[in-house]
């Protein structure tokens, strides 16, 4: 997927960006009639990139982040919250696919990231995702000796292994990652299928308008 994305001209995918986030700020909107402060998206810091937070009021789910170009301008990432108390990581956005996942202590192999790696045990409000729910039952997730697994290939040679958690959303805790660059510490699946950050938080939102 990667290399993929590689292939995208900057201005193609940065309009790609735009559409994206544009459908998240819809979806947003849209979910939420009666609140105004839930979404702000300001381009008022110096470095490049921008800001966007978007916060549930009701269910409670938040999420902000900090979006910017990578050094190559060709992909872009955003510093992604996990964890109580909260670690960051660069995720590389991806629209692509699904699977919202960082690379978790203890690593088989790990490309080299520039902020500490997952830790589950020094998070409190992390738990290993049961084997019971609709997470668990997906093309990529299946139940190995009671506890939900992965394995998620994005190309023939790169893909992430490991198992399903979960903090305040549903992410793939990668033990096993084999990507051809480092620098980034995971990705966020932005694609239409049910492990999506779009879909994770549509479905909660859902479930509290019920
Ligand atoms: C989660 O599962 C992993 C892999 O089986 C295990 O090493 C870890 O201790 C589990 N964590 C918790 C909090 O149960």
């Amino acid at each position: 997927m990667i290399s993929r994305m590689k292939s995208h001209s900057h201005s193609s995918f940065s309009a790609l960006i735009n559409i994206l986030l544009f459908n998240l700020i819809l979806l947003f909107i849209a979910l939420q009639p009666c609140s105004s402060s839930d979404i702000n998206l300001h381009n008022s810091t110096p470095k490049p990139g921008f800001r966007i937070a978007l916060q549930h009021v009701d269910s409670g789910t938040q999420f902000s982040s900090r979006v910017h170009p990578t050094i190559t301008g060709l992909e872009y990432v955003m510093q992604v919250g996990i964890g109580t108390p909260p670690v960051h990581y660069n995720a590389v956005i991806n629209t692509g696919a699904d699977l919202i996942w960082t690379q978790c202590k203890p690593c088989l192999k790990c490309m080299k990231q520039s902020t500490p790696l997952f830790d589950s045990e020094k998070s409190s409000s992390f738990s290993n995702l049961s084997c019971s729910t609709q997470f668990c039952d997906t093309r990529q997730t299946f139940c190995a000796i009671d506890q939900c697994t992965y394995i998620y290939v994005y190309n023939a040679d790169t893909y992430t292994r490991g198992n399903m958690a979960t903090e305040t959303f549903t992410f793939g805790c990668g033990n096993d990652n084999h990507f051809f660059e480092d620098g980034f510490g995971g990705l966020m699946g932005m694609g239409r299928g049910l492990l999506s950050l779009v879909s994770q938080l549509n479905v909660k939102a859902q479930r509290t308008l019920s």
